[in-house]
């Protein structure tokens, strides 16, 4: 029996999960978006289950090395394109496109002297329509197209894109002002576009369907396609996609504790009666959130429990009194299919897409087929 925390990657619900990203998104290409060790689920593993993906996305250079080195032959997007001049070079090399967002990285281009025979460089020119992070000024974008255009060493086909800053807000009109924005700014230039991430895609269809009537759309999911939701107060399972991570652990004591004692550190959470405690094999130092309320619920051998006191570093404590007979060595599932991480989210106070990216190396990470 192992002790340690368990996080079983769900290859089928990946998979799945990417196809009904496909169905909505329609014609529109779809770039799986891995970056941060694939929200946690790991980089490698999860580009294998998305053989089928248009493209694949990553924030840095490397994470694209890493794909590169595994194998990986798909056209993959580094969203943050060269953080130096000498990144360039590597781009090339690796054969991966960069996104360009500023001024400075348009400077190391012009200054580039690309080897003779290199490929020419696949760019993805950002638009800041409103996000205010990366991205150019939407009014000069046909000037800085142009002088993209004249360099040469640089693919012919740009492709324009832009990120949303409150897409899962459907009510929200910053979307419908940044697609307002990107379509002026952008409406003399030809070529591929993508805007909407996994919010955009299930809400703001008018910045990916084939009503923009450009030739080519994108979309970049990534919340999605590991089953996270994207909209306040719904699990992922709520909007049709299913959780491709399952965290467990297991009941390394399970003991009575009296009426009025109080429980772990700091003594905050207090026994209102004579009751059982269970100890299970996972805290913070797992990426398990310290910031989980008392009441944040868990299953022990499939069946709903809650802990009580804080989260420790390698444990947590559970209120077992609806869990009779609960066993040292039962499994304890913190989140997954039938426990939604979102919901360990708001005791937590975050979002799931924390949770996923945080898992530790100490946990040990296993694929199902499921
Ligand atoms: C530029 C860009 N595109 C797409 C995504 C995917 O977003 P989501 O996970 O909400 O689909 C991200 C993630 O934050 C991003 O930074």
């Amino acid at each position: 029996m192992s002790r340690t925390a368990l996080a079983t990657i769900h290859l089928g619900a990946l998979r799945r999960n990417l196809a009904r990203v496909r169905e909505v998104a329609g014609a529109a290409k779809v770039m799986a978006v891995v970056k941060a060790d694939g929200y946690g689920h790991g980089l490698e593993r999860v580009a294998r289950a998305c053989a089928d993906a248009d493209a694949l996305g990553v924030a840095a250079l490397g994470d694209g090395l890493r794909l590169r080195s595994a194998g990986n032959r798909q056209r993959i997007v580094v969203l943050a394109g060269p953080d130096e001049p000498g990144d360039l070079a590597e781009l090339r090399r690796l054969d991966l496109d960069a996104v360009i967002h500023h001024q400075a990285q348009l400077d190391w281009l012009a200054a580039e002297h690309p080897l003779a025979g290199t490929r020419p460089l696949r760019v993805w020119l950002k638009i800041d329509t409103g996000m205010h992070r990366l991205g150019f000024d939407s009014s000069g974008i046909v000037e800085i197209h142009a002088k993209l255009r004249a360099l040469p060493n640089i693919d012919a086909d740009i492709v324009l894109m832009t990120h949303f800053a409150a897409s899962d807000e459907f009510g929200n009109d910053l979307t419908a002002t940044q697609i307002a924005r990107f379509e002026q700014a952008s409406a003399e230039l030809a070529g591929a576009r993508a805007l909407a991430n996994s919010a955009g895609l299930l809400g703001w269809p008018a910045s990916f369907s084939a009503g923009t009537g450009h030739a080519e759309n994108w979309v970049r999911v990534g919340g999605l396609l590991y089953g996270l939701s994207v909209v306040a107060g719904k699990s992922g399972a709520d909007l049709g996609f299913e959780p491709a991570m399952t965290l467990s652990t297991r009941l390394i004591s399970v003991k009575q504790v009296g009426k009025g004692e109080c429980i772990g550190y700091a003594a905050t959470w207090e026994c209102p009666e004579d009751m059982t405690i269970g100890v299970a094999a996972i805290g913070y130092g797992d990426g398990y959130p310290r910031s989980a309320q008392p009441g944040t619920p868990v299953l022990v051998d499939g069946r709903p429990a809650a802990i009580v006191g804080r989260v420790s570093m390698d444990l947590i404590t559970i209120d077992l009194r609806n869990v009779p007979g609960a066993r040292v060595g039962d499994r304890v599932t913190l989140w997954g299919r039938d426990l939604p991480v979102e919901t360990i989210a708001a005791h937590a106070g975050t979002i799931s897409y924390d949770l996923t990216c945080g898992m530790t190396r100490r946990v040990l990470f296993v694929e199902d087929d499921t």
